[in-house]
């Protein structure tokens, strides 16, 4: 799996995005280590507070699946910029890998590539002991 085709997985399913409030339309796609890929795409909520991000639904269908080892995601909006994960998606995507790779394209093929460590270097972690009583 290259990096350009997870990036048109990422276009293709932008193309299911529903953004009638902000009309900026967001894909992802993340490739397991085992070589699959699980899309997403944003949701919006008149609400606007209920919005979930093109990347948590990448993250939810492959859990929902069953596959939690995450070597890459692609995300694509038509920014100026490439747009980079919200800090929530940061957090989100730390829990399964604080190490991946993360690539951001527009339609038209402007490209960066980063670590998730570098977007996001101190992830919260380390609770789960505190919860244990044992
Ligand atoms: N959005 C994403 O889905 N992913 C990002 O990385 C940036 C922002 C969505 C949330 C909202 O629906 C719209 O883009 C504008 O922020």
């Amino acid at each position: 799996m290259s990096n350009q085709q997870l990036v048109d997985a990422a276009i293709n399913v932008r193309s299911h995005a529903h953004a009638p409030y902000s009309r900026f339309a967001v894909g992802a796609a993340l490739l397991t280590r085992s070589g699959k890929v699980f899309v997403g795409c944003n949701v919006e909520n008149v609400s606007l507070r209920l919005t979930l991000c093109a990347e948590q639904g990448a993250v939810s269908a492959a859990v929902a699946s069953g596959e939690r080892d995450f070597v890459a995601m692609a995300v694509v909006a038509d920014s100026t910029e490439p747009v980079v994960p919200c800090g929530g998606c940061r957090q989100m995507l730390a829990e399964f890998n604080p190490d991946l790779e993360v690539i951001t394209s527009t339609p038209n093929g402007r490209v960066e590539k980063y670590g998730l460590n570098e977007l996001l270097p101190r992830p919260k972690q380390g609770i789960l002991e505190s919860f244990r009583n044992d």
